[in-house]
């Protein structure tokens, strides 16, 4: 497979069809920084130098003209909030989001999970989409959000190309008209759920539209895979924490992060001049030898000893670390322990990453529950 830029479209067509080869390609031939011609120039890079150097500075790296700009469901919000207001916002929305405030969330969730659980053989793609969509509308609108409505609104972010991408006013306005009933409830009685948190916003509607497609396929897509392994080594049950961080390592769902260069800069002697597209990868970190051993086999043991600093960043790094780590962490550890509370056989499946918007399973993971 060659991966040669083209004539004017550049990389544009490579990555389309295959990002993940395309950047492993390069990244295997260059051994700091390479560029690819994606429509802008961009500057791609995997080591941890280069992880700190991108994620630790907001004031030189942007997020409002990234690539997140072009897919409708993560343009707004604190996703493309810039320094110096970003860091204002994380302020705000933080405590909401941290492990304290959400403990009384397992319950809640756990409950809506109980009719979720499966029985007999079945998909564990399908089993983790439904946990995600059950848990997202119980923890963010105790369960009040119409869940068809719901189902319609996210499933776009499972398709492939350019579905994710396209625009989707009727939808959306359907979604926001749904998302004021629950504000305007919330206002006559708060609840105890995300939504009456984000209600004190300037802009509610759009910080939890993008919180629920930030937190939908990701949390479904890392549930689904951490199951089919633990199913096939059990013993895994006793340590979920280390079979998710594991699955999160091997399959991080998003697996490239972009930002745009608001100052001109320099790495390792190469110039990085204002305007350009800079990428980090979380899959290309995370598959190197240089920071994993046996970097493509799935062992929950290397978490034993912390990772060197920058290596391991499935929910990112620095002050745009994810807001729902907490959240997606607490999903998926009690879908799991549910699960597994029956004996759980991995039957046949396909786990390798078909990348999409996020990294999903390429085909059926199929599972036995007794
Ligand atoms: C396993 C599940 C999840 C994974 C792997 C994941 C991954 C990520 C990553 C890599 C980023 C950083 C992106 C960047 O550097 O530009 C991020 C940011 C974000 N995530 Fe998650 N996420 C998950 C679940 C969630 C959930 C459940 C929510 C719901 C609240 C959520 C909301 C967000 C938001 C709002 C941001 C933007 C933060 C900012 O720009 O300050 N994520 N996530």
């Amino acid at each position: 497979m060659t991966f040669a830029p083209r004539p004017i479209v550049g990389h544009l067509p490579h990555w389309a069809r295959d990002p993940l080869g395309l950047l492993e390609h390069n990244a295997g031939r260059a051994e700091g920084v390479f560029e690819l011609r994606l429509g802008v120039n961009a500057f791609v890079g995997h080591s941890p130098a280069w992880n700190r150097f991108v994620l630790g500075d907001l004031e030189r790296f942007g997020s409002r003209h990234s690539f997140s700009k072009w897919v409708p469901y993560l343009a707004g919000g604190v996703i493309l909030t810039d320094a110096p207001q970003h860091k204002v916002r994380r302020a705000e929305l933080n405590p909401g989001f941290h492990p304290h405030a959400l403990e009384h969330l397992r319950a809640v969730i756990g409950t809506a999970l109980e009719p979720v659980l499966p029985t007999g053989s079945f998909d564990a793609r399908d089993w983790a989409a439904r946990v995600s969509l059950t848990a997202l509308n119980a923890s963010f609108f105790e369960g009040d959000f119409d869940p068809i409505l719901l189902e319609d609104f996210l499933h776009p972010l499972h398709r492939a190309f350019p579905a994710p991408l396209l625009p989707r006013p009727r939808l959306f306005k359907r979604v926001d008209a749904e998302l004021r009933r629950l504000l305007e409830a919330r206002a006559a009685q708060p609840r105890h759920d995300l939504l009456s948190y984000l209600r004190r916003f300037d802009n509610p509607l759009e910080e939890a539209r993008v919180s629920l497609a930030a937190g939908y396929d990701t949390t479904a897509h890392t549930l689904s895979w951490a199951a089919w392994h633990v199913a096939q080594q059990p013993r895994w049950t006793q340590d979920l924490g280390s079979a998710v961080k594991e699955t999160l390592r091997l399959y991080p769902p998003g697996f490239v992060g972009s930002r745009r260069a608001l100052e001109t800069s320099s790495f390792e002697g190469r110039r990085i001049p204002k305007g350009s597209i800079v990428l980090y990868s979380p899959y290309l970190t995370h598959r190197s030898p240089a920071y994993f051993a046996n970097p493509l086999e799935w062992t929950p043991e290397r978490f034993e000893s912390h990772p060197e600093a920058w290596t391991y960043l499935p929910f990112g790094a620095g002050e745009r670390t994810c807001v729902g780590m907490h959240l997606a962490n607490l999903v998926i550890g009690v879908a799991l322990e549910g699960l597994f509370a029956q004996p759980v056989r991995a039957v046949r499946g396909d786990p390798a990453p078909r990348p999409g918007l996020t990294l999903a399973p390429r085909g059926a993971l199929i599972l036995e529950r007794s």
